[in-house]
């Protein structure tokens, strides 16, 4: 069954960790595209719940707690009105905010930890753990630091590297030490709650790859991103564990209290965050008088997570499997992942400083909120990583929010005051004036209203399909419409002849207007209901206001009528200066010097290779260099140094056999951006055909790095 014919969507958003400010690389991975998603789905008058809220538990929360001196629950307390308030004030429309230390959710994860446990799902296992005895507890996976063993990486964390990436377990670390106390920890015994997530292989695998179940079709696979199903398979293949639910901890969901050993025992984070969807439903509900269940019990509903990329098992996957396991929720139509935003050319780093913090900015940029929600979306990661810039911030407020968007309003407003005293024109029907998509073209209002539509229509199938940056691009195509439909037919030059055709088109043009106040309104909440003010329009409900509309303008009715009075023109975007611009570099640059996207090699003293001998042109012409992406790696059995990658170049997708399993793991590769050599003859490595190579360069040690475009590049191209 298709998204579109659910009876009601329920939409998630990553709760975030309350154990610091938002930055812009949030906003970027999850919260704008729900937002613009769930927004134009009000719009177009489908039922929709909006949830997320604080995610109070895990090592996050407890580690910065230590490091700020005060208890877990004052970080949680602070954090979570930061994070909410901010939420709010860029008008991310949360049906409900609600937080992981509420009552009514430790209730709701454990009634589900009980239900699992009644069914067979769990496996008690008692195991050895670092134990720190000079803090006297046992150490979470974050609290164990040591050396990486596939990067060298001497302050690797229990569950990962963040300098290459792997995903590690505490055993793995070379040289371990406890976070605590910097002791060396030892071993003891400690029983666990293994979730059977082996047992849901099969299905989860049949599952994400075709979409069916028990003979039922969930969702169209087509429609969820290559990089979030490479992801998954690169899981898959590895073979899925059981996987402990519970941790020795003093903070977080008690395992409940009836079942023999629980003492001391919590539940792991990561069992109890996604469950904090469906206590938000439930809180939602009651305060409304409504029924929780229909959302999350019933085959009319389409579940939409959106996340980061760096959540994308878990929500794919885990929890997947755990409401699979319980049997009684449904699971996701789809998970439209997206990767990671760069700032000025680094990473993001929260320990650096090397950040935008959502709150600093509304308050050193006051009433900038779309200027940032546009350039956001514009840029978003949806399919590969993507870089944030303050100068890209100026350029796209000054040209396209300034210059198309707000040019056009501006003008059409001028226009009608000045012609008609503020009041919509009367129009002849059968006028002809000049198109606003195509100079060449006569048309006619509802000719031209007709088009528009048709462009409404099309914004929102890229909506439809989580391509937000294309969905924004066709809304920028309309204003420019809107913009040409003026410049072709100069409606400043009144003479007494073209009367009539003056008043066709600056009525349809307050026409564009009125269409655009609604479509704009998923990307540009503010300036939308400025516009709506401007036009005299009532305030927006969010209620089937563009589905109206749509269907008005696809009839070549007029959606605002003859003689309505607008009020006066006034800039619905302010340019933003140098100055400000500036500071903000500064402020940047003060606050630490920026790790690289990928971190440079020392360079070494090198052995460089002699030159190989010269070749004509002709022969280098020969190579077929393409631009291409990684949707998928796996590790290939018995050949340590092979990964299998799934490239997809554009046109197609190959397999590729590449020796680099010693340098990257298979999760850091998914989503990167390589030139492939696309005309070698394809080649068996270990029984798997490999259609080409992957271009990496190689140091003096024999490391290797990819060979990669600028951020963004289109692939399938080629490479000269
Ligand atoms: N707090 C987690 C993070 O920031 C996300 C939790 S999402 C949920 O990565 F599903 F668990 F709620
Ligand atoms: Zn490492």
């Amino acid at each position: 069954m298709p998204t579109s014919a659910k009876k009601r969507y329920l939409v998630t958003a990553a709760l975030p960790y309350a154990n610091g400010p938002l930055h812009i690389g949030h906003l970027a991975g999850a919260y704008l595209p729900a937002d613009v998603y769930v927004r134009y789905q009000r719009l177009m008058g489908r039922e929709i719940l909006f949830v997320c809220g604080s995610d109070e538990h895990g090592a996050a929360i407890t580690m910065r707690a230590r490091k700020e001196g005060v208890s877990p629950r004052e970080i949680v307390d602070k954090y979570h009105v930061l994070i909410r308030d901010t939420f709010q004030k860029l008008g991310v429309a949360f049906d409900i905010y609600h937080r992981t230390s509420e009552p009514l959710h430790h209730q709701t994860s454990q009634d589900i930890f009980r239900k699992l446990l009644e069914k067979g799902q769990f496996e008690e296992r008692e195991t050895e753990q670092y134990y720190d005895e000079a803090a006297g507890q046992f150490l979470a996976d974050r609290y164990i630091l040591g050396t990486c063993p596939v990067c060298g990486n001497a302050d690797a964390y229990g569950d990962q590297c963040e300098k290459c990436g792997t995903s590690l377990s505490p055993d793995q670390l070379l040289q371990p030490r406890s976070a605590l106390s910097g002791a060396t920890p030892v071993k003891r015994p400690t029983t666990h709650w293994y979730f059977k997530l082996n047992e849901h292989e099969a299905w989860l695998r049949e599952w994400i790859n075709t979409g069916r179940l028990e003979g039922k079709q969930l969702h169209d696979p087509a429609t969820w991103k290559a990089h979030v199903v490479g992801q998954c398979n690169s899981w898959l293949e590895q073979g899925l564990q059981p996987r402990a639910m519970t941790r020795d901890l003093d903070w977080g969901v008690d395992v409940p209290p009836e079942i023999p050993h629980s003492e001391g025992k919590k539940l792991y984070v990561w069992l109890d965050a996604p469950i904090g969807y469906i206590s938000a439903t439930k809180q939602w509900a009651a305060d409304h008088r409504d029924n929780w269940e229909r959302f999350w019990k019933s085959d009319e509903t389409a579940l939409i997570h959106f996340i980061g990329k760096d959540n994308i098992v878990f929500h794919c996957l885990i929890f997947p499997a755990i409401l699979g396991a319980h049997g009684e929720f449904i699971l996701p139509v789809n998970v439209p992942a997206n990767q990671f935003l760069n700032l000025e050319g680094a990473k993001l780093s929260t320990s650096r400083n090397w950040a935008v913090w959502v709150h600093e900015y509304l308050e050193e940029l006051p009433g900038r909120e779309d200027d940032l929600r546009y350039n956001l979306i514009k840029n978003m990661p949806e399919q590969r990583d993507s870089e944030f810039t303050w100068k890209g911030l100026q350029e796209t407020t000054n040209t396209e929010l300034v210059g198309n968007l707000g040019g056009f309003i501006q003008r059409v407003f001028v226009l009608v005051h000045k012609n008609y005293g503020g009041l919509v024109p009367q129009a002849n029907p059968e006028q002809t004036f000049r198109s606003g998509w195509n100079a060449e073209q006569e048309t006619t209002i509802d000719r031209e209203l007709f088009a528009l539509a048709k462009k409404l229509e099309a914004m929102g199938a890229e909506v439809e399909r989580f391509q937000f940056r294309d969905a924004l691009r066709v809304l920028m195509e309309i204003s420019s419409a809107g913009n040409a439909l003026l410049q072709f037919n100069e409606p400043w030059k009144a003479t007494l002849e073209r009367t009539e055709e003056v008043r066709a088109v600056l009525f349809t043009a307050i026409q564009y207007a009125v269409a655009l106040s609604a479509a704009m309104r998923p990307f540009l909440p503010f300036a939308a209901e400025r516009l709506r003010t401007q036009l005299n329009l009532p305030p927006f409900e969010d209620s089937g206001e563009l589905v109206a509309l749509i269907n008005d303008l696809l009839e070549g009715n007029a959606v605002l009528w003859p003689n309505h009075p607008i009020n006066l023109p006034e800039h619905l975007f302010a340019r933003l200066p140098d100055e400000v611009i500036e500071a903000q570099i500064q402020k940047l640059r003060t606050a630490q010097p920026p790790a690289q996207t990928d971190p440079p090699a020392p360079s070494p003293a090198a052995e460089y290779p002699p030159v190989k001998e010269t070749i004509s042109y002709e022969v280098f012409a020969q190579l077929d260099l393409r631009v291409a992406t990684i949707v998928g790696a796996e590790k290939i059995e018995k050949a340590d140094k092979l990964l299998r990658l799934t490239v997809d170049l554009g046109f197609e997708t190959r397999t590729i056999v590449a020796g680099i399993a010693q340098h990257y793991p298979p999760e850091a590769v998914v989503g990167r951006q390589v030139v492939v050599v696309a005309n070698l003859a394809p080649r068996k490595m270990r029984g798997i055909e490999s259609q080409g190579m992957v271009l990496m360069a190689e140091d003096a040690q024999g490391r290797l790095s990819f060979v990669r475009p600028d951020e963004g590049w289109p692939v399938g191209f080629g490479v000269r």
